[in-house]
């Protein structure tokens, strides 16, 4: 098959791209404007294959977009590109509208524009993949759990502007009949991980010595699922899901940030004792405005229907994770001395002190 992937060079991107060339031996074309979370190292290790090529582009550049469809005919689009990080969405919003928003408009039209041209069978399985997140389902009580049939309540930017662009895939399918597929999943974790983001900022920290910033008091829950499981998981509601319709994709493993954190210090006092005992690295800082209490998805409908669960059990494949960053400097060092240090992001102007 040939396979659009938009945002390629981000975390989940990367992961998908590598199973698509390199698992199941598709051809992909990655569109990738190559924005601060991109590393196109992630995708190295596919050198010179003939069956992968990046091109960079904004997915809000209609023409671009139209020029990547006309030369590369896809037999599927897979949409992630997006400003994925809702702390930068507290400082500067218009990013998010203008990626997650307008850019999803022109992949959509985009999209139409090209199924529209496609004739049998080729027209029958064609697919547009909308890739989006829990997140546009607001926050949970404890206990509960987020289902396909749950109302969007956004509450950052950046889960706000997620839920416009999944009610933008949904119009295009019912107004224009493009076969849209849209899945929301829950916090990936796992290699090539931006250092922004939880897991591999706390790990980055903890080599280095220096505090591990709990926002609050560590008791919000977020769902994890490897990003492994998520690629397959892409892949299968992809081959098997059925048209218009919304999967959930979810770890089955619910764990409180502190609950993480402290994985992440026991991961590194096995693996390096220099800095133990790490639990005393822990600070609490000012929360995140707005921050939401618990994620956590009922994955039932997608493993049902679509043949795929989970495999990765948590806490082993977080000490996984660990190694890889200890293995792959190279990966990391140079965002971690230039575009990104670890200092806190999203505090909003009123709201609070900086830690
Ligand atoms: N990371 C998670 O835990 C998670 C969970 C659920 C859903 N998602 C969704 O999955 C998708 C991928 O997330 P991620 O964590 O890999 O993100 P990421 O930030 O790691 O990567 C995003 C990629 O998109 C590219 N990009 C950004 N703006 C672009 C633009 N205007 N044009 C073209 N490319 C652009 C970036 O260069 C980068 O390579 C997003 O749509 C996100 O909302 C992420």
């Amino acid at each position: 098959m040939r396979i659009l992937v938009t945002g390629g060079c981000g975390f989940i991107g990367s992961a998908l791209v590598l199973h698509f060339v390199e698992d199941l031996g598709h051809e992909v074309l990655t569109l990738d404007a190559l924005t601060y979370a991109a590393n196109p190292i992630s995708l190295a290790g596919l050198g010179d294959n003939p069956r992968h090529r990046l091109v960079e582009a904004d997915i809000c550049d209609a023409p671009a977009v139209r020029a990547a469809f006309a030369e590369f005919r896809p037999q599927a689009v897979m949409h992630l590109a997006a400003e994925s990080h809702v702390d930068r969405s507290i400082t500067d919003p218009g990013a998010f509208i203008r990626t997650n928003v307008i850019g999803t408009q022109v992949m959509l039209d985009a999209a139409r524009g090209h199924y529209e041209g496609l004739i049998g069978p080729e027209r029958e399985a064609f697919r547009f993949l909308h890739v989006s997140t829990d997140e546009v389902y607001g926050s949970l009580p404890p206990d509960g759990f987020f289902t396909e049939e749950s109302r969007y309540d956004p509450r950052s930017p950046y889960s706000a502007s997620k839920a416009a662009s999944d009610h933008l895939a949904r119009a295009w399918h019912e107004t224009y009949g493009l076969p849209v597929l849209i899945t929301n999943c829950s916090n990936n974790y796992g290699p090539r991980h931006f250092p922004e983001k939880l897991i591999p900022l706390m790990i980055l920290n903890a080599l280095e010595g220096k505090d591990l910033p709990v926002y609050g008091d560590g008791l919000n829950e977020r769902d994890w699922i490897h990003v492994e499981d998520h690629a397959r998981g892409l892949v299968a509601v992809l081959e098997r899901g059925r048209l218009g319709q919304t999967y959930l994709l979810g770890g089955r493993s619910v764990r409180s940030n502190l609950a993480v954190v402290k994985g992440l210090c026991a991961a590194f006092d096995r693996l390096r004792p220099g800095h133990a005992p790490h639990e005393r690295l822990i600070t609490y800082v000012t929360d995140r405005p707005g921050h939401d209490r618990r994620y956590a998805i009922d994955p039932s409908k997608a493993e049902a229907e679509v043949g795929w669960v989970p495999t990765k059990v948590f806490e082993e494949a977080l000490e996984e994770t660990v190694r890889w960053y200890l293995d792959n400097e190279a990966w990391w060092r140079p965002i971690r001395e230039g575009r990104y240090s670890g200092e806190r992001l999203g505090l909003g102007s009123a709201s609070a002190e900086a830690p």
